[in-house]
């Protein structure tokens, strides 16, 4: 009883009180679930392969920024498409706010998740549709709020027929900068919770680097991004690096613990170039097959 009287004391009060507060005038989407993700022993190979990940564990807390970081063929995409569920886990499982992606809905699962793959697909439809088709139903202005967050808008005005502009056959008529930035403002225009991006290999020129790294800022924003990183524009800023080598975290840590550490990252570090981490071992030996490795698309 004293319960009751207590609630219904608390709830008088709440119809009482005069509005003295306001709702903020940019309010926040509310996102009522912990975008946390947990990697939990996962076990996995690729079809009837040598395991690729044996008993990987791997935690991102809610809201945290993760770079995954890594030689060609490590396992980064991979590690993608798990979380996406594309795949499914040989054992140990992989827990999206707590809970098994298993056991979810795909629909629900990928709602929760904007994701900008390593090669994103273009359509030969006009910049607009290409943007748009992220989240049927979306409006024109916020397509063009996506559009001007990613800077797509930049390049789009110099366009034959702007927005209305087709971008030819697997979006050819784009550069490499500009269809990052398309890909960017699907995902700004989700507005999932989780971003997985899994940064392209391909080189940019400085200016679309520097306009491709803020529409990823800003995206990130407010929400759990696991980047899979190669620029290290992108992997400086991130809270924490995790360092993956042949399905192993090798170590984690900031940009500035790793260097310190002087460990497989540091060397990674070192040999940079043009703006990108490259892989560790010597390019004469190593190197050469992991280029090979990079330049063929995987097989299944
Ligand atoms: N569909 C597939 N079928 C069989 N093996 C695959 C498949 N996709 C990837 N692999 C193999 O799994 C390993 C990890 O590949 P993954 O694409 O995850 O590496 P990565 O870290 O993303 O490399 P990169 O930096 O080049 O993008 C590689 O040995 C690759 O050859
Ligand atoms: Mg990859």
């Amino acid at each position: 009883m004293e319960s009751t009287l207590t609630e219904s004391a608390q709830f008088t009060e709440l119809l009482l009180t005069p509005p003295t507060v306001v709702d903020p005038p940019d309010p926040q989407p509310l996102r009522p679930v912990d975008a946390g993700v947990r990697f939990e022993r996962v076990l996995f190979a690729h079809g009837g392969g040598p395991p690729l990940f044996e008993r990987l564990d791997l935690e991102i807390p809610s809201g945290a920024k993760i770079g995954l970081v890594g030689r060609s063929g490590g396992g980064k995409t991979t590690l993608t498409r798990l979380l996406l569920r594309l795949m499914d886990v040989d054992g140990g499982r992989i827990l999206v706010g707590g809970q098994d992606i298993a056991r979810l809905r795909q629909s629900d699962l990928r709602n929760l998740i904007a994701y900008v793959p390593q090669e994103p697909a273009m359509f030969h439809r006009s910049v607009r549709d290409n943007i748009a088709f992220a989240r049927p139903g979306a409006t024109e202005t916020e397509i063009l709020r996506a559009a001007r967050a990613a800077h797509v808008t930049e390049f789009v005005e110099s366009l034959p027929a702007g927005f209305d502009t087709l971008v030819g056959e697997r979006g050819v008529k784009l550069s490499g900068g500009q269809r990052q930035r398309v890909a960017l403002a699907r995902a700004i225009l989700r507005d999932a919770p989780i971003l997985l991006l899994d940064e392209a290999t391909s080189a940019l020129d400085s200016e679309s680097e520097l306009l491709v790294q803020e529409a990823l800022w800003h995206l990130m924003r407010d929400r759990t991004a696991l980047v899979v990183a190669h620029r290290l524009s992108t992997v400086v800023r991130m809270d924490r690096l995790v360092v993956l080598d042949r399905g192993s975290v090798l170590e984690e840590g900031s940009h500035r613990e790793l260097l310190q550490a002087k460990g497989p990252y540091a060397r990674l570090w070192h040999h940079q170039s043009g703006g990108f981490l490259t892989d560790e071992a010597a390019p004469d030996t190593l190197g050469a097959a992991q280029h090979d490795l990079k330049s063929q698309p995987a097989t299944g």
